[in-house]
């Protein structure tokens, strides 16, 4: 998967939108990242109240922030998630 986006990287894109297995999503931000390419990421966390009350949605965040999946996102910028924590 991550070979097809690196091939299509050569072309002209503005940003590059992905969901998916999270391992996947962390190579296609890398990717984009080394490339200047603005990535988005849509994240699939458990959820169970949907209202930012249970914190059984939060992702750790680049910056060391918690983000909570159902109320900020949950579509993010790449930098924005810490993905190897
Ligand atoms: S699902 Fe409960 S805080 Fe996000």
């Amino acid at each position: 998967m991550s070979e097809g986006v690196a091939g299509s990287l050569g072309r002209s894109y503005d940003v590059v939108l992905t969901c998916g297995p999270e391992a996947m999503m962390a190579e296609v931000a890398a990717l984009c990242e080394a490339v200047g390419i603005s990535c988005q990421v849509s994240l699939d966390t458990r959820m169970a109240c949907g209202i930012g009350s249970c914190r059984g949605c939060v992702k750790k965040g680049a910056r060391g922030s918690n983000l909570c999946v159902c109320t900020e996102g949950p579509v993010f910028d790449s930098f924005e998630v810490a993905w190897r924590a």
